[in-house]
């Protein structure tokens, strides 16, 4: 992140990146790179290592990755820079191997050895497993098993992509398989929400401004709602989906990430173990979630942004029968001496109107007595707004009075902006992450207890809703704000969601 001040190149080493051909690597972890190498944060000495099971080049490698790298940087209307993608480039291997055989590994632990030498690279190598979730046991253990973990003489780190685990029992197996190799300090479990700027800022916001810690609680918040919405669909990944769904795929990593930054007390420091010992904290004081606290959906045929999108059931790779849920929302209720009796509610879905990440803290009503003549429901509450994407910024709305003769009421809204405060070099998202682990800072990083105990919080739904067959599916329309159900959740403690929508005027 950080929450240090770093920002000196990270020490000489390799970077090993399995699922070299792979999606991500192309799309996120080569761009990073070299968004690091455009901010002179990438190693001085370093030496990248891509593994896949094709035959090619090194060469035909760099190529395929530049022509990537090309269009991803076009979106931002940016070209290359060859001097700065020389840095990378320079120093890419290609090694063709099988993740499944040992040979791949006993050939890589020559190659990284040679490499050492050559380049002096003090022994350091992180390890990216950029592929598929069934490899990371694979990995993990021939790692271990080529005694490539070993690090008494240089760093040895581990990437672990999301899905870690697909419920509780196999994230505990994942957990076991990779710490009989690893020591826990080795591995870096990502979920990209906390590469993201605006979810660092929640602690910047919390943390270092008098401002908010003594309203930061139950005395003055009523409550949180933390929406994730997309418009996108399930796109090509309906084979992923149909084996995961909405809540799996977002609950139990990203919006649990927001929620622990949010309501997680202060650590004693900024050092990893401590903000991620109250993080483990926040999760133990979550209550058991009923069935009752959540509701699921799904979309039907509709229109996003004026397109005619199909239903998810429609949608290639998807059954036409599909009870997969697109849509999950829930209410959270943390057993703290902080949060007690304040809910946080939480939605995330696809092919919703818009794409809008928010934390909306919503602050206790004014005593009325001084507004007799002013009808309630026109009297809003005060909300603290942290706009994640993709307007950044955070809005505060409080009432004034509006200019006339009588004392009349209005929500307005004070703006901060990020883009207007602060020049952001491009990033996809990964820069800050991958940097971390360069570092050896696991501060944005899940440990072992974290993810199950998250895990275990989202069992019970799981299993309840395995076993019953959802009613009225596709119960939203694509375009829409969710199902009637999820106002519904929220009606019963008299409360409704705020619309989702970008905040970019008033
Ligand atoms: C991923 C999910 O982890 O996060 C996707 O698998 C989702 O389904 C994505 O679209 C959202 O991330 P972002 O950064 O685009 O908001």
């Amino acid at each position: 992140m950080s929450m240090q001040s770093h920002n000196a190149p990270p020490p000489a080493c390799a970077i090993v990146i399995f699922g070299a051909n792979g999606d991500l690597t192309k799309r996120l972890v080569v761009p990073a790179l070299y968004n690091l190498a455009r901010t002179g944060l990438l190693p001085k000495n370093l030496a990248l290592v891509g593994v896949d099971h094709n035959k090619k080049t090194s060469e035909e490698w760099t190529a395929q990755l530049k022509v990537f790298l090309v269009t991803v940087l076009a979106k931002n209307s940016e070209e290359i820079d060859e001097t700065l993608w020389s840095k990378v480039a320079g120093s890419m291997t290609f090694l063709s191997g099988d993740f499944e055989k040992p040979e791949t590994y006993s050939q890589l632990k020559g190659l990284l050895a040679e490499l050492n030498q050559k380049q002096g690279l003090g022994g350091n190598v992180l390890f990216y497993m950029a592929v598929a979730d069934r490899f990371f046991p694979v990995i993990a253990g021939k790692l271990g098993e080529a005694a490539l973990m070993d690090d008494t003489k240089g760093f040895r780190r581990l990437i672990v992509e999301k899905p870690f685990g697909h419920d509780l029992a196999s994230a505990r197996a994942l957990n076991a398989c990779l710490l009989k190799y690893l020591k826990e300090e080795q591995i870096y479990r990502i979920d990209h929400f906390l590469g993201k700027e605006t979810v660092q800022n929640i602690m910047a916001l919390r943390f270092g401004n008098g401002l908010f810690e003594p309203i930061w609680n139950r005395d003055r918040i009523d409550h949180v709602q933390i929406t994730v919405a997309e418009s996108i669909g399930v796109e090509t990944r309906g084979k992923f989906y149909e084996a995961t769904g909405a809540l799996r795929d977002m609950i139990p990593n990203h919006l649990f990430q927001l929620v622990a930054m949010v309501a997680m007390e202060p650590p004693v420091s900024f050092d990893a173990e401590d903000i991620r010992a109250k993080k483990a904290e926040l999760f133990k004081a979550i209550q058991p979630l009923a069935l009752t606290d959540v509701v699921r959906g799904q979309y039907d045929a509709g229109t996003v942004q004026d397109a005619s999108v199909p239903a998810y059931r429609k949608e290639p790779n998807v059954s036409p029968d599909s009870n997969i849920e697109t849509y999950a929302a829930m209410r959270l209720k943390i057993d703290n001496w902080r949060w007690a009796g304040v809910p946080f509610y939480l939605r995330t879905g696809k092919r919703l109107n818009i794409r809008s990440s928010e934390i909306a803290i919503r602050f206790k009503q004014a005593p009325y007595a001084l507004f007799r003549d002013t009808p309630v429901d026109e009297l809003d509450a005060d909300w603290l707004i942290l706009r994640i994407q993709p307007d950044e910024g955070i809005r505060l709305r409080f009432n004034a009075k509006r200019p006339g003769p009588a004392m009349m009421l209005e929500s307005v809204s004070m703006r901060f902006n990020y883009k207007d405060y602060f020049h952001q070099a491009p990033a996809v998202g990964y820069e800050t992450l991958i940097y971390d682990c360069l570092i050896g800072d696991a501060t944005l990083f899940q440990r072992a207890d974290q993810v199950e105990a998250a895990w275990a919080l989202v069992e019970p739904v799981l299993k309840g809703w395995q076993d019953t067959n959802p009613r009225h599916f596709p119960n939203y329309a694509a375009g829409s704000e969710g199902p009637i159900a999820a106002n519904d959740l929220l009606a019963k403690d008299g409360r409704s969601w705020r619309a989702i929508r970008i905040l970019g005027g008033k």
